[in-house]
């Protein structure tokens, strides 16, 4: 907008504007902005049975907000890409590797090459770090990890309306048919050209591209809650249509090069593998196959993935290490929480030790240690947090450590979706304060009861979260 014309007029509106957003976010009560994880595998059983730890109204109104506003975006398909995969396939999941580029230098006069000739007949080379912003001529990375949480939480949000079929279950269904099913916009299941690398000659994916299916574990933990919870949404036939499809991506998963490869990877890349591969286990009913995944990793890259210190060393050595140790351990719980579900009797990973003697916990100690350095970093700051929450449930935290942490970096972290799942972990006293405590719990057409409010709780002061105030202040400001 041209602007400073009329300072007025843009602070009349912004004030009419905020006044607006202010009122309607004060009915809806606060919540988080909506933030990706790095990964997780939610207890569907534990989502199903409604018994969550106190104070959680705030995280399950997030979860609600955040199924919303994922599904507005929705639904996802491979298809919709504009660039066809070397197979011609509309189908075929393709995604470009982001640190390479072209060289065109030995092409000829290339002033009239277009795009698609650049990338067929320019050697590619790496640039480690540099992401090359091309990339985003295709999606299917982001649009899979946008539908992964959609899928969770929407999931979740229909466990919250206690209900057969509700909008959510409607939209989780929706967007997992549209992605895996439907015969017009279905995704083959392979990843044989994920994180391709371009260039004259044979274009094919990456191992590294294995990766970019890790929210498997999300879409896995959202259909059990569907499955489990008998959704009148989720039938027997999309089910079997599912587990055929994903029986298909298994076998890739434990045949094709680049996927057996990504599996012995020995940092961060191999514990998502393993990630993906147990929760599909899971998703066609196999425990015992879902256990035998992740004692696979446990007996192999898990044994020298932590120092006696805590330390990661494959991810400190990474240009990231902050991210990378924060990430790695998104891995690792998941793997740990996976194998929980599938063997509650078997022997618990969250005690098994290192070669050097620590277990997740170590790490996790020494990640909190460890401050984000660069202001690159920063940025970072809050993938540890879910961690953080998941070590104090799996481990206890009777004297308040990690409680205290996350109040001191988040102090409205009971607002968190994971700290739904994350349980027991105390909200510090936070729930009964003012700005956490927020709209109505009663149930309405669009929007799921709260389950086990705390009833003793503060009064229902209508109040804003801080973080969500920011986020009204950003958008206003856009508007200027
Ligand atoms: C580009 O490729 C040419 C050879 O064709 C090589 O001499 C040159 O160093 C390359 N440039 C870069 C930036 O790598
Ligand atoms: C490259 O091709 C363009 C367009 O055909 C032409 O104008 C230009 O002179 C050529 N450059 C060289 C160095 O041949
Ligand atoms: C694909 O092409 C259509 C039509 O030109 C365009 O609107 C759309 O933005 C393109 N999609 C992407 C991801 O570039
Ligand atoms: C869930 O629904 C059932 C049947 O509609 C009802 O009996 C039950 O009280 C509800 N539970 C909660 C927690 O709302
Ligand atoms: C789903 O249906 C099964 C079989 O009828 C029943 O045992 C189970 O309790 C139901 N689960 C839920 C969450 O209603
Ligand atoms: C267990 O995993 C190993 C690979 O680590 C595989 O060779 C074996 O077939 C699996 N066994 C079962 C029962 O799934």
């Amino acid at each position: 907008m041209e602007s400073r014309t009329t300072p007025t007029l843009a602070t009349t509106a912004l004030c009419r504007y905020m006044f607006y957003l202010l009122a309607l976010l004060a009915l809806a009560g606060p919540t988080s902005a909506l933030t990706s994880y790095a990964n997780d595998f939610v207890d569907p059983d534990y989502i199903l049975a409604g018994n969550y730890g106190p104070n959680s109204q705030a995280a399950q109104r997030t979860i609600v907000s955040w199924a919303r506003e994922l599904a507005l975006k929705g639904p996802w398909t491979v298809t919709s890409k504009n660039v066809s995969a070397p197979t011609g396939d509309r189908h075929t999941y393709m995604s470009w590797a982001p640190y390479w580029w072209p060289n065109c230098t030995s092409a000829g006069n290339t002033t009239e090459l277009a795009a698609e000739e650049v990338w067929t007949t320019c050697p590619y080379e790496s640039r480690d770090g540099l992401f090359n912003p091309d990339g985003r001529l295709i999606n299917d990375v982001g649009n899979f990890q946008d539908l992964s949480d959609a899928v969770l939480y929407n999931s979740i949000a229909h466990a919250l309306s206690n209900s057969s079929s509700s909008e959510w279950s409607k939209n989780a269904v929706n967007f997992v048919r549209t992605w895996f099913l439907d015969e017009e916009t279905r995704m083959l299941p392979n990843l044989d050209y994920a994180q391709m690398i371009r260039g004259p000659g044979d274009r094919k994916g990456s191992r590294t591209g294995v990766l970019d299916l890790k929210g498997m574990t999300k879409i896995t933990s959202g259909l059990l809650i569907l499955r489990k919870g008998n959704s009148s949404d989720w039938t027997p036939d999309l089910d079997g249509q599912m587990n055929a499809w994903t029986k298909e991506y298994i076998t890739w998963l434990e045949t094709a090069t680049n996927a057996l490869e990504e599996g012995a990877s020995a940092n961060n890349h191999g514990t998502f593998y393993y990630n993906q591969l147990a929760a599909l286990y899971l998703l066609v009913d196999d425990h015992d196959g879902a256990r035998n995944v992740t004692d696979t990793y446990f007996r192999q890259q898990y044994m020298t993935q932590i120092e006696a210190n805590g330390e990661q060393p494959l991810e400190a050595a990474r240009t990231r290490p902050y991210h990378y140790r924060a990430y790695n351990l998104a891995a690792m719980i998941t793997n740990a929480r996976i194998s929980r579900y599938a063997s509650p009797s078997g022997p618990n990973p969250f005690e098994l030790k290192t070669e050097a003697g620590s277990t997740i916990q170590t790490a996790l100690d020494f990640a909190i240690e460890t401050s984000a350095s660069t202001s690159d970093e920063d940025s970072y700051a809050a993938e540890l947090y879910p961690n953080v929450a998941a070590v104090a449930a799996e481990y206890g935290d009777d004297s308040g450590k990690y409680a205290n942490y996350l109040k001191e970096k988040e102090p409205e972290y009971p607002a968190e979706a994971w700290f739904l799942w994350n349980q027991p972990l105390s909200d510090s006293g936070l729930s009964a304060s003012a700005s956490l405590t927020g709209g109505s719990s009663a149930p309405t057409a669009s929007s799921p009861s709260v389950k086990n409010a705390d009833s003793n709780g503060a009064p229902a002061a209508r109040s804003i979260g801080a973080l969500t105030l920011l986020g009204v202040l950003a958008s206003a400001v856009l508007l200027l």
